[in-house]
């Protein structure tokens, strides 16, 4: 059953959405105090592509109070549903979720998030000689060698959301950056049913 699927690659723009939040002066005070209280509280490491100290995946699970952040991020994949897309109603909600604390010198390899429907980053604080987030890099393997690279240069209060397919990366960055990612799972209301007797635990908007 060798060669059973060919693949062909139809270039194309891909969307990254971004803002910075109402009143993320106040809210970063708070997420700041919450993330080095929960780093106290979890000092060890996770292992991934991401080369700086991060939390659990399940943070969300773990500490209700990163519960506000959630709420803004949702409210964005249903503004990004209705005001983007065709408006399907489609329900969102947390997989995962990490908080990050980059020091100079860390960096995180290119990845994507598939097959979680969005991911998003939030930062909390940075420095402004941070790296920034690099999507679609070019890479030499006959798919993105002619990618054109989406830079985004982190700032206090930013928002941003893709889909969860998409490549990034982070250089080596010199100043420090901290900031919240999640996985964010989307369903067709007509599923719920069938969702619900999985009795899964989840977080809707
Ligand atoms: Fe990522």
């Amino acid at each position: 059953m060798t060669n059973l699927l060919q693949v062909g690659h139809a270039k194309t723009s891909i969307p990254i959405f971004h803002t910075i939040i109402h009143d993320y002066e106040n809210i970063n005070k708070s997420l700041k105090e919450i993330i080095i209280e929960h780093r106290q509280k979890f000092p060890e490491d996770t292992q991934s592509n991401v080369k700086a100290w991060h939390s659990a995946w399940n943070t969300h699970e773990i500490n209700p109070k990163f519960q506000p952040l959630i709420e803004i991020v949702l409210k964005g994949c249903k503004f990004i549903d209705e005001g983007y897309n065709e408006g399907r109603g489609l329900k969102y909600f947390i997989k995962e979720l990490w908080a990050m604390m980059y020091e100079k010198d860390d960096w995180t390899k290119r990845h994507a998030h598939y097959p979680t429907h969005f991911a998003c980053c939030y930062y909390v604080e940075v420095e402004p000689n941070c790296a920034p987030i690099i999507f679609a890099s070019k890479v030499n393997d006959g798919k993105n060698n002619d990618n054109e690279p989406f830079i985004l240069q982190p700032k206090d209060g930013l928002l941003a959301i893709w889909p969860g397919h998409l490549h990034h990366e982070i250089p080596q960055t010199l100043g420090k950056r901290m900031c919240v990612s999640m996985n964010i799972g989307a369903i067709d209301p007509s599923q719920l049913n069938t969702v619900s007797k999985l009795s899964c635990n989840i977080n809707w908007l």
